[in-house]
């Protein structure tokens, strides 16, 4: 955000879904990376999830080695399990996102459940690891935007809190009153800053229903993946970042 204009991190979890829905090679998610950093986005993000339906542990690897190229970040979305921390360890992003992970869902359903002690722990327990064995690790957490949760939130050694748009992006596509979160969201972020933790926002947004997020000037960071590798089907992914990063030079924070 060092230009004022909001960050945009690319997903690309759903190039690597149509790769395996085949067992091809394709498509590329490096090209898909690289075609991305090139026509606007400001990170890469990707989720290795437990199941591996997406994204592959040498996906990681090899977007990693994009990302770097490029000398932009690489944001890797995981759940706490140990395995996958290791991993995450291995590869060293420069931005970790803490996500709620369960097999049988068909995407993040929601945000982290800090109000759970054992979850908790969790999460504190690899939060500590990740920033002792990662240098200068960021960390986020995805979160509902509750005061509650944000209160247990910020006992935690965390960079920024992502907080989950998805509710407010069904609504918005339904046509129906979305101010509600929006007075939610200018809350958290003032909550948050309070507490020096960035704000960043995720999940189900389109170009369209981010727009009143944008005019609402609340994050300084969104990652956007599934209506972009949708949208791209049709205008391809260089025109559909390019066209988007354009919706977000139009709305500087300041
Ligand atoms: N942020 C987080 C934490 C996510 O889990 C996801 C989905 O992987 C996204 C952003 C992107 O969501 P979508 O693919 O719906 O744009």
């Amino acid at each position: 955000m060092s230009n004022g204009i909001p960050r945009l991190g690319i997903n690309i979890d759903h190039v690597a879904t149509l790769r395996q829905a085949r067992g091809e090679e394709y498509p590329s998610i490096v090209d898909a990376a690289q075609v991305s950093l090139l026509n606007g986005a400001d990170q890469i993000t990707i989720h290795l999830r437990e199941d591996r339906r997406h994204i592959q542990d040498y996906d990681v690897e090899a977007v990693r080695l994009v990302t770097k190229r490029y000398g932009k970040p690489l944001n890797l979305e995981m759940g706490v399990n140990p395995e996958i921390v290791e991993i995450a360890i291995a590869s060293s992003p420069e931005w970790i996102c803490i996500v709620p992970e369960k097999r049988e869902e068909k995407t993040t359903e929601g945000g982290l459940d800090l109000l759970d002690d054992d979850n908790f722990i969790r999460v504190e327990e690899a939060v500590k690891k990740l920033k002792s064995s990662i240098k200068d690790i960021k960390i986020s957490l995805f979160l509902e935007a509750k005061i509650e949760t944000l209160l247990r939130a910020k006992e935690l050694p965390i960079d920024a809190v992502e907080i989950h748009t998805g509710e407010f992006a069904q609504v918005f596509a339904n046509g129906d009153d979305y101010s509600k979160f929006i007075e939610q969201y200018k809350s958290a972020r003032e909550f948050l800053n309070n507490h020096k933790i960035a704000c960043h926002a995720g999940h189900g947004l389109t170009d369209e229903s981010v727009v009143p997020l944008l005019e609402s000037k609340i994050f300084e960071e969104y990652n956007i993946g599934h209506w972009i590798i949708c949208h791209s089907l049709f205008n391809g992914l260089a025109n559909t970042i390019k066209s988007l990063k354009a919706t977000f030079e139009a709305h500087p924070l300041k």
